[in-house]
């Protein structure tokens, strides 16, 4: 087992990654403070791995949410059945919420987790690749709107963070390719000899090689827990970790939750901005090619909905958080390895990217 840490003084919280994971009852137990435990799940994964985590708490009073699955659902009315068993249980200040699913469960129980009583403790066990590598590190969690993704949430850290990497054995290729999106991300961003170990490595990821795997995992996690803990709330260098995302988001809300995969859209977007880099004048065309190249062998889409044009895209990037005073901001690239800080862009140049960019 590997051992991370995100450092945030008492808030601090340890990332545990490896094979075999769930079954390992201390692993929970030393972060569970009272006797009161809700797991949150959904029907797809509670099935696969419930029982698991069960087995390791029969010493607690458990009570179970089994939420429906889907991007779809991660909304406010889904959060009110959370606080619903919260509370007819009778779960006091000192309860523990559990989040075993992905990205949209972690989310979703952290959030839950941040408001019930005004925050109980709470542990993340993610169960796909993008959780293990990104969202259950960091204490970003929320809900969508229907005018904007993830724009009602709030900033609060995990006891820990559990990747059992045995998991992801049951997850689809598709959702093995979204996580990669966010991969590549960590590559671009601040890591250029990762990035290029990508460009090796990326077949031996797609057919799932597990020295691989977990060498992705730690590596992303590792990046994912040194930004945080330079920037816990996003007020400087947290932000790259955005890149592509406004793009991404707008084609998430654009065509309907759940329509595209979060890593399949973020996965265009990351195209979308490395296009307007070059635009810019600071990515090589050499370089933009890299990346998308890398971005289809991941098994992802390259190219943005025909069906969101140029005016729709704008509309939809004007409801983003890193926008100030209405004015779109975008994390863009200076080459690979290195991302900008948010950038006000010239309305002209991106309407240019968003009619040119896969539109031919
Ligand atoms: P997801 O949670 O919808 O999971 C993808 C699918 O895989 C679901 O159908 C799920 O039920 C299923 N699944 C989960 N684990 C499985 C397993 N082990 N085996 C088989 N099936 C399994 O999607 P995701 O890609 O994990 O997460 C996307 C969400 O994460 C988005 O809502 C996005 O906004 C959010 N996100 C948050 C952050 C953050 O910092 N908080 C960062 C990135 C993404
Ligand atoms: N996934 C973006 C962040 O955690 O900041």
């Amino acid at each position: 087992m590997k051992q991370l840490h995100v450092e945030l003084g008492d808030r601090s919280y340890p990332i545990y990654i490896g094979s075999q994971l769930l079954n390992q009852a201390d692993l929970y137990t030393r972060h569970i403070k009272s006797r009161q435990v809700l797991i949150v799940t959904n029907e797809t994964v509670a099935p696969l791995y419930l029982d698991k985590v069960l087995q390791s708490l029969q010493a607690y009073q458990i009570e179970t949410v089994i939420l429906a699955d889907g991007e779809q659902y991660k909304t406010l009315d889904t959060l009110g059945r959370i606080f619903d068993k919260l509370l007819v249980a009778k779960f006091s200040r000192n309860a523990t919420l559990i989040a075993l699913g992905g990205g949209v469960i972690g989310d979703m129980g952290g959030f839950a987790a941040a408001c019930y009583q005004r925050g109980i403790a709470f542990l993340q066990i993610p169960t796909t690749l993008l959780a293990q590598v990104d969202s259950s590190v960091g204490g970003k969690t929320g809900v969508n709107h229907p005018l904007g993704k993830n724009m009602i949430g709030a900033f609060y850290q995990p006891q820990c963070v559990l990747a059992d990497t045995d998991v992801l054995d049951t997850l689809d290729d598709r959702q093995l390719s979204a996580g990669l999106a966010e991969v590549i991300k960590y590559g671009l961003i601040r890591d250029a000899d990762f990035f290029v170990w990508l460009e090796h490595s990326i077949d031996a990821l797609r057919a799932r090689d597990k020295n691989a795997l977990a060498h992705a995992i730690e590596h992303s996690c590792r990046n994912k827990a040194d930004i945080v803990a330079e920037d816990e709330t996003e007020t400087g260098v947290r932000a790259t970790l955005n890149l592509g995302h406004t793009f991404g988001h707008a084609i998430e809300t654009g065509t309907g939750y759940g329509a595209y995969l979060h890593g399949e859209a973020v996965a265009i977007g990351i195209c979308q901005a490395a296009e307007l880099s070059m635009r810019k004048g600071w990515l090589s065309r050499q370089d933009l090619e890299r990346i998308i190249a890398l971005v289809r062998r991941a098994g992802l889409p390259v190219i943005p909905p025909a069906a969101l044009d140029s005016e729709r895209f704008l509309e939809l990037m004007a409801v983003d958080k890193k926008n100030l005073d209405g004015r779109i901001r975008l994390i863009l690239l200076e080459k690979i390895g290195k991302a900008t800080l948010p950038v006000y862009i010239d309305r002209t140049l991106l309407e240019l990217t968003l009619n040119t960019y896969g539109r031919n």
